[in-house]
């Protein structure tokens, strides 16, 4: 993962470059640091903690210099401390890097042997000592060429050099790199969300290319050093992207958003003069399709779970399911009338954008559902579907989501229409309860009196477990991973019928379990797998659609969403189940926007 940045200007880059890392601690927070040149010195500033940190050290100690880079890390190799902190220096260069060497122990001994001494545990001071070698006998472009032939792994580089205090190197092999264009001044960044300040217009580097950025050039090589010409894109404005508003952090503002995220995906997908849904250029057209295959990870994987039962339910369709991770490595069986559907939030994940390649190369019809349009995942897919979800800060995902269900249940509705798998009256009545969607989250929200008082009750657990059937399966999935994610609780998510296969062992007296039932064909026998819970003494948090009479006696908490509709209600359900991570992680004191271990965007694999 890791965030890097890189700045050319004709003033000085640090506080630019501090603004900068706060908008990409989204990718890393493990350490933060910057190196600036001025008077042939290269200079750095680190800590082993967040970027705020990195503020006051330069607040007492400024660096100043027109040329500079910053780096926001995620501990791969080496722990995280000041020590393996970036940059990685030598004397004449400055490193700065996001991904993974996979070669690095054998370049290190190759290096040692030579008398090379490493002052860190990381893969990246390799990378440093191998341009400093190269530099003896080369302009610093061929040096860095040289050094690449040398990397095995994925990576994205910003690269400084204390005898060519003009230029800034950058080069991108797996791991994403944006390059910004102004006046006097231009920049490097993981992403273009790091440069909207300072810049709207950006190129992507693809695979295998690296560029040279002065204030007022940028020149770009492919592979084999030809210079090779970028298209410039000019990206969107996000309204409100860094303000938390009144709200204690990002995650509580982004669960809080949801109904807008819900109006707005609507609204773009659905007709409501032609009662339709405008969803067009198929890549295949829906009659023709054999399977459709959706591949994702973490909470964007559970979304593809939830579909699949969407689409078993609606469409005559086959649907096969995958983590990225296991995707990627499966000998699968490609077939050009399957479509390949890639759910991703950031657009950035490597086992999902590598899993995306893998079907490019078979050359297969891929379609990706994203919330960052400018992302490696949407350029790369021949399709791409947002989820007009905005900018998601907070680690744990939320509102993106429920803007991937909702696309997710939109283009199953219009597959199964166009196919004549559903009815125009029961296409109709679907999309009319869609546009009461937002409304039915705005009313699930006002639940959250109820889920503080239900957080506490978790305080004092050990674990949890959360149950649910159909649909219901994965939404009690994502239920566990935003209260692990956010809380460190321990916390499973189970199909309510698979429990006397082995999880009932661990029911205990009070042991909170937290079974998703809505009124659905599952409904009574989610009821008696709960009852087997309670005969062996679990504390049960029901949720559900139904009725307030069936929440009985034996319930130690009950909290009831809204009904439209038994496709909708999963995204109801999901609501209260991120309210209750969320509170039991705030009385828990923990960081709710930067959860221990993780980062938002995983760029290694
Ligand atoms: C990380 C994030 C999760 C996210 C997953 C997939 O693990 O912490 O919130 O679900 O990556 O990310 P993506 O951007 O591909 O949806």
């Amino acid at each position: 993962m890791c965030g890097i940045i890189g700045i050319a200007s004709s003033k000085p880059v640090s506080i630019n470059i501090i603004n900068s890392l706060k908008k990409l601690e989204y990718r890393g927070y493990d350490s933060a640091g910057i190196a600036t040149l001025k008077d042939q010195l290269i200079n750095e500033r680190k800590c082993s903690g967040r970027v705020d940190e990195l503020e006051k050290i330069l607040l007492k100690s400024p660096s100043d210099g027109n040329i500079g880079i910053g780096h926001v890390r995620w501990a791969t190799h080496g722990i995280p401390n000041l020590i393996n902190a970036h940059p990685h220096s030598s004397e004449n260069v400055s490193v700065v890097h996001n991904g993974i060497i996979e070669n690095s122990d054998e370049l290190k001994k190759i290096l040692e042997d030579k008398g090379s001494k490493f002052k860190s545990q990381t893969d990246t001071e390799v990378i440093t000592l191998l341009i400093t070698e190269a530099l003896k006998n080369m302009e610093p472009l061929d040096a860095v060429f040289k050094t690449l032939k040398d990397l095995k792994g994925s990576f994205a580089l910003g690269i400084i050099f204390k005898d060519f205090p003009d230029i800034i190197i950058g080069a991108r092999r797996g791991s994403p790199l944006a390059v910004g264009y102004s006046s006097n001044e231009n920049y490097l960044g993981s992403d273009s969300y790091a440069l909207k300040s300072m810049t709207n217009k950006i190129s992507y580097l693809d695979d295998g290319e690296t560029c040279v950025l002065t204030k007022n050039s940028i020149s770009f090589f492919d592979v084999k050093k030809n210079k090779i010409n970028k298209k410039v894109h000019i990206v969107s404005d996000d309204e409100n992207i860094s303000d938390k508003g009144n709200y204690k952090n990002f995650m509580s503002k982004e669960i809080f958003e949801q109904p807008i995220t819900a109006k707005k995906c609507v609204n773009e997908y659905i007709d409501s003069l032609k009662k339709d849904i405008n969803i067009l250029n198929f890549p295949i057209r829906p009659k023709e399709l054999k399977k459709i295959v959706l591949v994702g990870c973490g909470t964007a994987y559970h979304s593809c779970l939830v579909a699949k039962y969407w689409f078993e339910e609606l469409s005559s369709i086959e649907v096969e399911i995958d983590i990225a991770s296991e995707f990627r490595y499966r000998k699968i069986k490609f077939d050009p009338k399957n479509l390949y559907i890639f759910v991703s939030q950031s657009g950035e994940t490597a086992d999902t954008a590598a899993a995306l390649d893998i079907c490019k190369k078979n050359k297969v019809k891929t379609c990706s559902v994203v919330n960052v349009i400018e992302s490696t995942i949407a350029r790369n897919s021949d399709w791409v579907l947002p989820i007009h979800a905005g900018p998601e800060i907070g680690v744990a995902s939320t509102k993106a989501f429920l803007g991937q269900l909702i696309v997710l249940y939109i283009l199953c509705l219009k597959i199964s229409s166009v196919r004549g798998d559903i009815n125009k009256s029961n296409y109709n009545k679907n999309i009319e309860n869609l546009k009461k969607l937002p409304d039915a989250i705005k009313k699930t929200l006002t639940l959250e009196t109820n889920i503080q008082l239900m957080a506490k009750e978790f305080l004092n657990a050990r674990g949890s477990m959360f149950l649910g059937r159909g649909s219901s399966f994965p939404i009690a999935l994502e239920g566990a991973l935003k209260l692990k994610e956010l809380s460190y609780l321990h916390a499973e998510g189970y199909p309510a019928g698979e429990m006397k296969h082995g999880p009932l062992a661990l029911i205990e007296e009070g042991l909170p379990v937290i079974v998703i039932a809505p009124k659905d064909k599952y409904f009574e026998k989610t009821l008696s797998n709960m009852q087997e819970v309670i005969a062996r003494g679990g504390k049960i948090f029901f949720i559900t659609d139904n009725k307030k009479d069936s929440i009985s006696e034996n319930i130690r908490f009950g909290l009831r969403v809204p009904h439209l509709d038994n496709f909708l209600s999963s995204i109801l359900l999901a609501v209260p189940l991120q309210m209750l991570a969320y509170h039991v992680a705030l009385l828990k004191n923990c960081d709710i926007d930067k959860p221990r271990n993780l980062a938002k965007s995983v760029t290694v694999e």
